[in-house]
């Protein structure tokens, strides 16, 4: 049992109550089943009923998902299906037509939503009030789809998210770690190369320099580098720190490293996902360049049709921390307190074509009521 879960609790209800239930409305909710989920959904839920939970097939805990069974309408689809437009259509469609008379959001993270968007807006029309988005691939997903039909509310970038960075980088390195050491091998020392060093990269490269690897990195945006550089990473050319690193940490949100990448790597390298769905990796090339063994559960190795060169891909190339059920502490319960109030305010939201996030205000608000629940006044410790 996770000691915070009744700080959590008490948080996120507070937040639901003063914002209070939206009636005629119902939510379709696409998430992560992790341990932190239930008392998050059930303050979701209260604003907005819960019509259908769409699990993300790679971070499913079996325990939440027999929990969230009990009390939701739960759908465990693949991730083939989640990105498939029809199957998402049509699992939408038996709902919405089903209830014509209540209004419909979605709650979401990843982005799954995002390219139904035009199809459901001529089929249903303002049957659909509009979106809520927790991730930044989600966000990136939404942003492609400008000019938006309906309002989208984003909390990917919101500056509550600024805490959990910190804790994002020791999450993927544990993960990693546990993995790499059941084959023998210590991640102390390595050469790491963390590729994307946006707000995942940086907690990561820290983590590694913190454990004595020595952290490369490398971002398209040169900007992103100097600050690598003032922050005591090295900073290689692309081809560079391909080919000088062991293990490969992807923090883009993108398919960062394939093709013909993968000749430069060095025999043995470890790819590792830090990021969303199973896209930080050209897992095409892999399957049809490599040939592909499962050696432990969660590492298979890849093993060059053409070189012989061996590649590992933990996780089967999806984020590795959610191996773990992710690490959440009172930081990520901050965030998350974000999705409470951006559900409620999307039945309202004005904002359309572009996307919408909340104000200063709202957040600062969240963030009072946050430390009064999981900070002691006196010591400015974490209260348990
Ligand atoms: N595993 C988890 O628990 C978890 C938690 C939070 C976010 N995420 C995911 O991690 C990803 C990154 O999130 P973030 O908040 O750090 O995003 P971010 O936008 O802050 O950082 C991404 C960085 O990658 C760089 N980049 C983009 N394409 C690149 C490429 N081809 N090669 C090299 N660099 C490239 C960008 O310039 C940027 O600096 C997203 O997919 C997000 O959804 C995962």
């Amino acid at each position: 049992m996770n000691l915070l879960f009744q700080k959590r609790r008490e948080f996120f209800q507070k937040i639901a109550k003063n914002a209070g239930p939206t009636f005629g409305t119902q939510q379709i909710v696409i998430t992560h089943f992790l341990p932190d989920r239930p008392e998050l959904l059930e303050a979701l839920d209260q604003i907005s009923p819960i019509a259908l939970l769409v699990a993300i097939p790679y971070s499913i805990t079996s325990d939440v998902l027999d929990e969230l069974k009990k009390r939701y309408n739960v759908a465990t689809p693949s991730l083939s299906q989640l990105r498939d437009e029809q199957y998402m259509l049509d699992l939408i469609a038996s709902l919405l037509e089903s209830n014509p008379t209540v209004r419909f959001v979605f709650n979401e993270m990843g982005g799954y939503i995002a390219p139904l968007l035009n199809r459901l807006h001529t089929q249903f029309g303002s049957q659909i009030a509009g979106c809520v988005e927790g991730g930044q691939s989600g966000h990136m997903q939404y942003e492609k789809m400008r000019p938006l039909p309906y309002p989208v509310i984003s909390t990917a970038r919101s500056t509550l998210k600024e805490g959990d960075d910190t804790v994002m980088g020791p999450s993927c390195y544990y993960s990693a770690d546990r993995l790499v050491g059941a084959l023998g091998i210590l991640l102390v020392q390595r050469r790491a190369l963390v590729v994307g060093y946006g707000r995942v990269g940086r907690g990561v490269a820290f983590c590694l320099q913190e454990n004595g690897c020595t952290a490369l990195v490398y971002d398209t945006n040169p900007i992103r580098n100097y600050v690598a550089h003032g922050d005591g990473m090295f900073i290689p050319d692309r081809l560079e720190a391909l080919k000088n690193c062991d293990i490969i940490f992807g923090c883009t949100g993108v398919t960062s490293v394939g093709g013909d990448d993968f000749d430069l790597l060095a025999d043995g390298c470890f790819l590792v996902s830090c990021s969303s769905q199973d896209i930080e990796f050209d897992l095409q090339t892999l399957h049809t360049q490599f040939h592909q063994e499962n050696i432990l559960p969660n590492v298979d190795r890849f093993t060059s049709k053409k070189t012989k060169k061996k590649l590992y891909l933990l996780a089967g190339g999806t984020p590795i921390n959610l191996l773990e059920g992710a690490y959440f502490g009172p930081e990520l319960t901050l965030a998350q307190g974000e999705l409470i109030t951006a559900l409620k305010q999307v039945f309202t939201e004005k904002t359309i074509g572009e996307l919408a996030e909340l104000a200063n205000d709202q957040r600062k608000e969240i963030a009072e009521n946050w430390m009064t629940i999981f900070i002691d006044p006196t010591t400015g410790a974490q209260l348990c």
